[in-house]
């Protein structure tokens, strides 16, 4: 039995109303409002880029749950982002089949293209670099994400062409 999406809930000001409708069309598929915390965390940062405490909770009022209890399956999920991010994430695999694979070389590579840390956002907002768990993808480690993209086999060429179309800092890298 589908949750009821029509049970009086009032969305407020600060979810928009494409975000509404969003997220009723996954609620009316799924047993019981929370059910869709994940979907409806992505559809706010769709639009957002990220999620705010305001939109938190106001997502968490119109799921029927606490805000602190939605608060701990975003900050689980690691592509939900709870600070502002740049217009592209770049999520490096840092579990244990990258890291042997080495992770640690291709940070510091990623980091000296860009001139950021994990945990930081380029000066121009293009890019931030984070730290991800296992992106699933351990057979072609090392592994990351940039956007929606999932990227494996990496080297330190292969980087230098995913972020060369992109990246300000760019050295041209070619395949
Ligand atoms: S350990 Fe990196 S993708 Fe699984």
């Amino acid at each position: 039995m589908s949750a009821d999406t029509h049970n009086n809930k009032q969305p407020g000001a600060v979810l928009t109303a494409l975000e509404v409708m969003e997220i009723d069309k996954e609620i009316s598929h799924a047993p019981y409002r929370s059910a869709v915390a994940i979907d409806a965390l992505k559809i706010v940062q769709k639009y957002h880029g990220w999620v705010s405490d305001k939109s938190l909770q106001a997502l968490a009022d119109y799921l029927d749950m606490s805000a602190a209890e939605l608060d701990g399956i975003a900050t689980f999920y690691s592509l939900i982002y709870r600070h502002p991010v740049g217009e592209k994430v770049i999520s490096l695999c840092d579990s244990v089949t990258c890291w042997i694979k080495g992770y640690k070389q291709l940070q510091q590579h990623i980091s000296g293209r860009l001139g950021v840390g994990l945990g930081e956002t380029t000066g121009d907002n293009q890019f931030t670099f984070l730290p991800a768990p296992c992106l699933g993808a351990c057979d072609r480690a090392p592994v990351m994400m940039v956007g929606d993209e999932t990227h494996v086999d990496l080297t330190e060429d292969k980087i230098d062409r995913i972020l060369g179309a992109d990246s300000d800092n760019s050295d041209g890298g070619q395949a």
